[in-house]
């Protein structure tokens, strides 16, 4: 499918990328380049070839936010009947595991995108946070709450209510990010953590980032219970007979991803 803000494109190594394309505007996430994420998504997310995605901008920016010129003369009325940001939630009903590349400016929406993300591979020169106290609002996409639950309090109050930034020695030390590489090697990085994740049995990677989803969500008793549930039912499938029958021949399974 063509696209205007994004670029879609299906790898060998069962990888789905999406790059953000509006660099003039430092990716600046609006109404129709959301829109166009979330179809790409879905896309990848119903390709049985593709089996953990990967999103990325560019050198000099993730993204810098929700648009704001898109945004700056919504009423109030226009932002509760509207509901933008509810458009964003497609990326939380994704299956499929999703890594963000993050170089240059994360901010805002942007950040709370990549947080949105079940890993982050960053680029040396990327900054995280979350400046919307600068536009007289707060972060409308999680930013207070993913945020609060991965670095803390202190931090994520000193990131909203200053609009302070982490570097990603900050955001390593803090558990925000993954991994961090110089700028040229970053994608490459994200691509090949992506193609390790994708050659994994498909189904167990699903109920993988579900359960580990869940922790963030649920009490630890109804999470290990939850937990595992999803490890008993994936004695029903085809990929845990051929995963140990493979481990005991001392031979690479082959998935089928049932
Ligand atoms: N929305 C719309 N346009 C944006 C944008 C945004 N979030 N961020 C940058 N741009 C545009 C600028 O308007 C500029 O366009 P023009 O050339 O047409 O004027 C272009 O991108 C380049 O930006 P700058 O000239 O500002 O570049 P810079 O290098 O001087 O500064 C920056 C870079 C520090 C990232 C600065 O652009 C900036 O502060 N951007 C806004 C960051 C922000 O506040 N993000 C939060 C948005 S609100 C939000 O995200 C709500 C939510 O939680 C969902």
């Amino acid at each position: 499918m063509a696209y205007e803000y994004i670029l879609s494109e299906k790898l060998e190594t069962g990888v789905g990328l999406i790059r953000f394309n509006r660099p003039r505007a430092l990716n600046a996430l609006s109404p129709q380049l959301m829109g166009e994420l979330g179809e790409a998504l879905q896309a990848f997310d119903a390709d049985a070839d593709v089996h953990c995605i990967v999103i990325t901008g560019n050198e000099r920016a993730f993204a810098a936010g929700a648009d704001i010129k898109a945004m700056a003369n919504a009423s109030m009325a226009d932002m509760l009947t509207q509901d933008l940001i509810a458009r964003w939630e497609t990326i939380h009903h994704i299956k499929t595991p999703i890594i963000a590349a993050v170089s240059g400016y994360c901010l805002g929406g942007g950040c709370e995108l990549a947080m949105s993300c079940d890993m982050i591979v960053a680029s040396e020169s990327a900054q995280f946070g979350q400046p919307e106290i600068n536009l007289g609002i707060i972060p409308g996409f999680g930013g207070t709450q993913r945020l609060t639950r991965t670095i803390g309090k202190p931090l994520a109050m000193e990131m909203v209510l200053a609009g302070r930034y982490l570097n990603t020695e900050e955001a390593l030390a803090h558990g925000l990010i993954n991994h961090v590489y110089p700028v040229e090697t970053y994608l490459e990085e994200a691509l090949k953590l992506a193609a390790k994740v994708a050659a994994q049995a498909p189904l167990a990677a699903q109920l993988a980032k579900e359960a580990v989803n869940k922790a963030l969500e649920t009490s630890l008793h109804e999470g290990l219970y939850f937990e595992r549930r999803l490890f008993q039912m994936l004695f029903a499938s085809e990929d845990q007979k051929e995963g140990m029958t493979a481990f005991i021949e001392k031979r690479a399974p082959q998935w089928k991803g049932k």
